[in-house]
């Protein structure tokens, strides 16, 4: 028989657990930096060493982390489901509990690129530092899509939404485009879950089942809801 689809869209509360603070939380991950000067193409070219250092010190952080109970629980329901989890989330803790499918749409802390392209990336798991060049001669920055780049794993994303049986949105307020798109792409008949301590007030709509826990609690509220699926 063939499994159900169940396709995920998590964000940055999905890795709370692990000890890697949200963005928009009262502790947020900014860290006094303001969202135009460490995530903007036009805040690389003022200052490249301060956003260089911002993303170095994130990728080394993130080496120190490790999955948690919710990130461990959707990587074991590929035994009874296809899973396809989108994440906003830059860090790898979905792969590294085992997630086999996992969409980087915000990019990831262990790849760069050049300025100069944006479709060719390298493994990356050591700082770049400013005049460390890719093979074509431009500077080396983070492969992370910063707010006003293009979202070029977008298409992808919205067709496996569009072919989700079930739809779950973890620990994403929602706030950030076109990511929180996709819940407009699910079909109307599709079951669909937020599992969030906080309601993300882009959702009005009610047809989700919200779970009202954090990553881990609701990860495990969710897999009950399944049960008889
Ligand atoms: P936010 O910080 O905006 O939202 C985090 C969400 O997680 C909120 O709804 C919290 O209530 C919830 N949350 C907090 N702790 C949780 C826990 N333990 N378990 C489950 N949920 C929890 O983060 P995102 O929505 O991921 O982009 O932000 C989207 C994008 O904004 C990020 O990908 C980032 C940022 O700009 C880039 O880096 C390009």
């Amino acid at each position: 028989m063939m499994k159900k689809k169940i396709v995920f869209l998590s964000g940055a509360g999905m890795s709370q657990e692990s000890g890697i603070p949200t963005f928009r939380d009262s502790d947020g991950l900014w860290e006094n930096h303001s969202i135009e000067d460490i995530a903007t193409p036009q805040g690389f070219e003022r200052n490249p060493t301060l956003v260089l250092e911002f993303y170095n010190a994130r990728r080394r952080h993130a080496k120190s982390v490790k999955p948690n109970w919710g990130h461990d629980q959707i990587a074991a329901l590929e035994k009874k489901y296809e899973v396809v989890v989108i994440t906003q989330n830059v860090d790898s803790l979905h792969e590294i509990a085992g997630s086999t499918k996992v969409i980087h749409l915000h990019g990831e802390l262990n790849k760069m690129r050049s300025v100069k392209n944006d479709s060719v990336n390298f493994d990356c798991y050591e700082d770049i530092n400013l005049g460390d060049l890719a093979p074509d001669g431009g500077q080396l920055r983070p492969d992370i899509v910063w707010f006003g780049e293009e979202v070029p794993k977008m298409e992808m994303a919205v067709q496996e939404v569009a072919e989700a049986d079930i739809f779950v949105v973890i620990g994403t307020s929602l706030q950030v485009y076109p990511a929180a798109s996709l819940v407009q792409f699910v079909y109307s008949s599709v079951p669909k879950y937020i599992i969030d301590p906080k309601k993300p007030s882009g959702i009005s709509n009610s047809s989700f089942v919200f779970i009202e826990k954090i990553a881990s609690e609701g990860m495990e509220e969710l897999i009950r809801l399944l049960q008889n699926d």
